[in-house]
């Protein structure tokens, strides 16, 4: 059968994000379908600050290294993430010795020693770095963050000036989701756009993909991907899953929600999904391909947020203990029909 990097090798390189128990608990099954279908990969958690290095005197290699290891061995084009993010960054970052907040020069050499060392380590083996995650509102606005509050509004141009200067062979980005807004992506383009006239090195804009069933239109994908690519050349769908479960928020009628998702006995935000979701969500997967291969000249890689939908982050958001059904593997390792929908769309002549 063919795999998922095969079906697309002319078009992109498909990648996955690795959580960090597949590493360090025995999942043989599991690390052999990621090791056949995926030529690239990015650390789902291993790599952010919190994981990294959690003290101020300490950082910890032990998960990062092994992720590393396992997929060069594998042929899989390594993409680090994150450098600079509000979420998931200990407080001490922002902190003096004394636990008074620390000043600005204070936490840029905090900064630079921290991608001297993460970045420095794997001089040469990561590909590339996700330099700053999630840093503009959905309105367009950059976001109040510590980092934005204490460095100033450069601080983009700094995190990737400092990994430039870590390794100057590694692609850089940057990361963010709900770019098929327009506002959002404006000002992600500006930004590219500033950089590089700074001559700061940025390669690409990475577009996570967390995207629903009906939501965003694929035509505003499509309009972005197209004005993104022109500001930053490269673009990469960095984190794609694709949600079918009702949104809490949406206060949908529960009654609506049980006849949405499937049997009424269950939970409308955890329970099975009925073949016809099945259906649907292979519909949007095809339908996200055919978009992708569009623009292959311009996507560099697509990566899933995951493998099998038991380990999705989903299950745990926006709420708590629902059974997420994004991705294209089930809980029992089996391919759903919107695997088959990706390797079809991959092996059309
Ligand atoms: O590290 C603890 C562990 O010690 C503990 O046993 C476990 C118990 O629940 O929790 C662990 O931390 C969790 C961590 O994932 C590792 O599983 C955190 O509570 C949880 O918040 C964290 O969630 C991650 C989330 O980023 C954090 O905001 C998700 O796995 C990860 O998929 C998600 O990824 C982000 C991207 O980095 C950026 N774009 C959005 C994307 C989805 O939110």
């Amino acid at each position: 059968p063919v795999t998922l990097k095969e079906a697309y090798q002319d078009d992109f390189r498909m990648g996955v994000a690795i959580a960090t128990h597949w590493l360090t608990e025995p999942h043989p099954e599991l690390l052999k379908i990621v090791a056949e279908q995926f030529n690239a990969a990015t650390p789902e958690n291993l790599l952010k600050w919190q994981s990294v290095h959690p003290e101020r005197d300490r950082y910890h290699f032990a998960d990062a290294d092994r992720f590393v290891d396992f997929a060069e061995q594998h042929g899989m084009r390594i993409t680090g993430h994150t450098l600079v993010w509000h979420n998931q960054t200990p407080d001490w970052v922002f902190q003096g010795a004394d636990g008074q907040p620390a000043t600005r020069e204070q936490v840029l050499a905090t900064l630079r020693e921290h991608i001297q060392t993460v970045v420095g380590r794997y001089r040469g083996r990561i590909a590339g770095w996700d330099v700053v995650n999630e840093a503009i509102n959905d309105d367009g606005t950059l976001r109040d963050t510590p980092w934005r509050r204490i460095l100033g509004d450069d601080y983009l141009e700094i995190a990737f000036r400092l990994a430039h200067e870590a390794d100057p062979d590694a692609e850089l980005y940057y990361n963010d989701y709900s770019l098929y807004l327009k506002d959002k992506a404006r000002t992600a383009s500006r930004l590219v756009r500033t950089m590089k006239r700074n001559d700061v090195r940025i390669d690409g804009i990475g577009m996570q993909g967390h995207w629903s069933l009906d939501y965003p239109p694929i035509e505003d994908i499509d309009r972005s991907i197209q004005s993104l690519s022109a500001a930053a050349g490269k673009v990469m769908i960095s984190e794609l899953d694709i949600n079918v479960l009702p949104w809490p928020g949406d206060q949908i009628d529960a009654d609506v929600a049980r006849q949405a998702v499937g049997s009424p006995e269950l939970d409308p935000y955890t329970q099975g999904l009925p073949a016809e979701k099945q259906a649907q969500l292979a519909n949007r997967y095809t339908e996200v391909f055919e978009l992708f291969v569009r623009h292959r000249d311009f996507i560099d890689r697509v990566t899933f947020w995951g493998l099998e939908d038991g380990a999705s982050w989903h299950n745990n958001w926006p709420i708590k203990g629902r059974t997420a059904h994004s991705l294209l593997f089930d809980r029992n390792l089996r391919p759903k029909p919107a695997f088959d929908a990706v390797i079809a769309v991959g092996t059309r002549p």
